[in-house]
């Protein structure tokens, strides 16, 4: 762990729903984009998190890494109300979760090794310049997490030369740097092709079930959600309107709830 002072209240958090959504609304200005969400999530769990485009997803992850405020209800993440602490109290919270993107938020000029150490400057105290910047362990453990995820070989490659799925496997790797005990993942896989999104996928599903951490990822495809998850949460309009285990549901099932229209005006 990169995160000094493992007190008591961060012990009994382990035990606890990692995530929990209370009664949560949130609405920018007049418009309202989440309302009446109750979601717990458990430690270890592999949630997919689908519906269309606009349904309030990316909110919803925001909402989870205390980005945002909900405008009523609360949140809960590993214990702790992101909206009563304060900024060191947020940024130590942060330390905790990984955050994976679309467009992967790579440095494309710099090498695959020193984007994975970038992981770890939460628990530096200056900026670093070049690989040879880095304490040696912090160095090795980059090294280690750049073979879990495939790309051992590629360490010292820009990033702008990677392929779209070996550039979110460096990020994957980044986020790895942090001990994490939640990743958030939005649209992790949006860019890239089919295969290499199932790929991707089932690296983040296999470094979760061996590290233990807790995924929040959003989908658009229902056969990659079906694939990799546990369970699976659609949001439609900004309501959760499945939530289910994933081996307790079907294509056609989650593809339904897309389709359907909003409500008729
Ligand atoms: N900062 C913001 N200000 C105003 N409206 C926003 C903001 N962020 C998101 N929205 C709106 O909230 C709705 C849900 O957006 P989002 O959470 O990005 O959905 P998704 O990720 O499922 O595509 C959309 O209608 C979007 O335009
Ligand atoms: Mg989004």
């Amino acid at each position: 762990m990169n995160v000094p002072g493992g007190d008591a209240a961060d012990v009994g958090s382990r035990a606890q729903a990692s995530l929990r959504l209370d009664g949560v609304g949130m609405s920018f200005g007049a418009k309202e984009v989440l309302a009446g969400i109750d979601l717990e999530v458990s430690p270890g769990q592999f949630v997919a998190l689908v519906g269309p485009s606009g349904a309030g997803k990316s909110t919803l992850l925001r909402l989870l890494n205390g980005s945002h405020r909900p405008t009523v209800g609360t949140v809960s993440v590993l214990g702790t109300d992101p909206t009563k602490c304060s900024r060191r109290e947020l940024q130590r919270l942060r330390t905790r979760i990984g955050f994976v993107f679309q467009q992967f938020g790579l440095v494309g000029r710099l090498s695959a090794m020193e984007n994975v150490l970038m992981g770890a400057l939460g628990s530096l105290r200056l900026p670093r310049y070049g690989v040879s910047s880095y304490p040696q362990d912090l160095r090795r453990r980059a090294a280690g997490n750049l073979e879990r995820v495939g790309l051992i070989d590629a360490r010292f490659q820009r990033c702008d030369t990677l392929s779209g799925g070996q550039q979110q496997r460096v990020a994957i790797a980044r986020t790895l740097m942090q001990d994490a005990e939640i990743v958030l993942a939005d649209e992790p896989v949006a860019s890239l092709d089919p295969s290499s999104s199932l790929s991707v996928l089932e690296t983040l599903r296999r470094l979760s079930a061996e590290d233990g951490f807790t995924v929040v990822c959003s989908l658009h495809q229902v056969d990659l959600a079906l694939a990799i998850s546990d369970r699976i949460v659609a949001v439609r309009d900004g309501s959760l309107v499945l939530d289910t285990a994933t081996s307790q549901t079907n294509e056609s099932q989650i593809r339904s709830i897309y389709q359907r229209n909003g409500p008729a005006t």
